[in-house]
């Protein structure tokens, strides 16, 4: 189960959709459609996408009748270590972390658990249709090595990295400015670009980092060219009062992260609910993507991300689920929340930009978007196959479906798991439902 490598050619048959652009200023021409079509891979590549009639002889063949096949659904925005906290009842985003989250990522010291707990957390990444994630692990070095060592068994495009925290937080999950530094520095040295995997720089949030951590992580992203940082931004208020009161000096929330070389590409921040003006124009100004996470914005009670005004200023906009905070694994559910949270502002985010965001635009977000997001050639070949009538309910309401919209519609508001029939990974089939 691992990368393609030397495997013969295979085409994986049926409704092909991907899309070559942004669905909000490309409207139809966005998008490729073959009603009966193949993806064709050869050796962990996309070599063609053509009509099912043209496949090769010789060729072998998997075939999912009726089935929409899609690029593999990228999550910009998750916490592995968080799984045994998903579903944690009451509190706002502190008390939260405080109550749950922390005591969780503390069990991550025992490398056994971190084991386990990746382990669980890939296969369910891959049963849900991802095939790539920006991951935050834990303090210690070990969670980043177990987190690596099983998206490499399924050969998953994976951004990654350690947590950095040097206060407010329990001592068993604090290091020095100087072993951030020299940790992840090390981590960088052992994972970032061997195979698919890449590493992030991740400070987890401005409380939780003196400013000589900041500047710590500000100097890593400057001395590793092509590595990423990942932190989270104005996401709470109690949060954003908190962050002025740590640091006087500074403008805003986001001017925490500019003062110490923290933004730029590849620098992705987790939500940006409440930004001022002056944050949106200078997080577009630096091309840092933001993170939308709908599903930890409702249960933690955050607040209503302004998706259109983020993105209508030329921010690059990615989904993730943002578990544990996020409340499902599920691309559905994650497209669903957008949705809905966009209704709040009387904005609607329709099914085509919503399977946008999390493919091609989530690579795009991601720096990532000639390489996934996409069925094209030259792509890696990272495929979803989704069953468009997965329950009777959805077998009913997908039937009743006039347009491809419609039906795309459907899956995200009705679907699950159960829906995910197929996903590979770099060419090979890394979770098969009926299998
Ligand atoms: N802010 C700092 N840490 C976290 C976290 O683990 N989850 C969320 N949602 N927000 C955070
Ligand atoms: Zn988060």
């Amino acid at each position: 189960m691992t990368a393609g490598g030397d495997a013969p050619a295979l085409a994986v048959r049926g409704r092909v959709l991907s899309f070559d652009d942004d669905p909000e200023t490309a409207g139809d021409a966005a998008y490729t459609y073959l009603e009966d079509g193949a993806v064709l891979i050869e050796g962990g590549t996309i070599t063609a996408v053509l009509d099912a009639a043209d496949i090769p002889a010789g060729v072998e063949v998997d075939h999912y009748p009726d089935h929409l096949i899609t690029p593999g659904f990228i999550d910009a925005h998750v916490h592995y270590p968080q799984l045994g906290v998903i579903a944690s009842y009451g509190g706002k985003l502190i008390d939260w972390l405080n109550n749950y989250t922390f005591p969780e990522e503390s069990r991550f010291a025992d490398r056994d658990v971190a084991a386990a707990a990746a382990k669980l957390f890939f296969d369910e990444l891959v049963r849900n249709g991802f095939t790539a994630a920006a991951v935050y692990c834990t303090t210690h070095p070990q969670s980043v090595d177990a987190c690596f060592e099983e998206a490499a068994r399924r050969g998953l495009r994976t951004v990654a990295g350690k947590v950095l925290m040097d206060r407010h937080a329990p001592d068993e999950l604090l290091d020095t400015p100087q072993e951030a530094y020299d940790r992840s520095k090390a981590l960088i040295g052992k994972w970032h670009g061997v195979g698919r995997s890449l590493y992030a720089i991740t400070p987890r949030f401005a409380p939780t980092s003196s400013p000589e951590q900041l500047e710590a992580a500000g100097a890593l992203f400057a001395e590793h060219e092509g590595v990423y940082v990942q932190s989270h931004v104005s996401e709470d208020v109690r949060e954003i009062e908190w962050v002025e009161r740590l640091f006087p000096e500074a403008d805003s929330y986001l001017d925490v992260y500019d003062r110490f070389g923290l933004l730029g590409e590849r620098a992705l921040f987790g939500h940006g609910i409440h930004f001022s003006a002056a944050e949106t124009a200078r997080a577009a100004e630096t091309g840092a993507t933001i993170v939308h996470c709908p599903t930890s914005n409702l249960f933690l009670g955050s607040g209503l991300f302004e998706f259109r005004k983020l993105k209508g200023a030329g921010i690059p906009v990615a989904l993730g689920t943002d578990v544990g905070g996020g409340t499902s694994m599920s691309p559905f559910a994650t497209m669903k929340a957008a949705y809905e949270i966009a209704r709040f502002h009387n904005d609607a985010v329709s099914p085509f930009e919503c399977f946008y965001l999390a493919t091609l635009g989530g690579a795009r977000a991601l720096h990532l978007g000639d390489r996934i997001g996409r069925l094209a050639p030259g792509y890696e070949a990272d495929v979803t196959v989704i069953d468009p009538a997965s329950t009777d309910l959805i077998a009913h309401r997908a039937g009743r479906a006039e347009t491809l919209g419609e039906l795309l519609f459907a899956q995200i508001v009705l679907a699950d798991d159960r829906a995910i029939r197929a996903t590979y990974g770099n060419g090979a089939k890394v979770y098969e439902r009926d299998g």
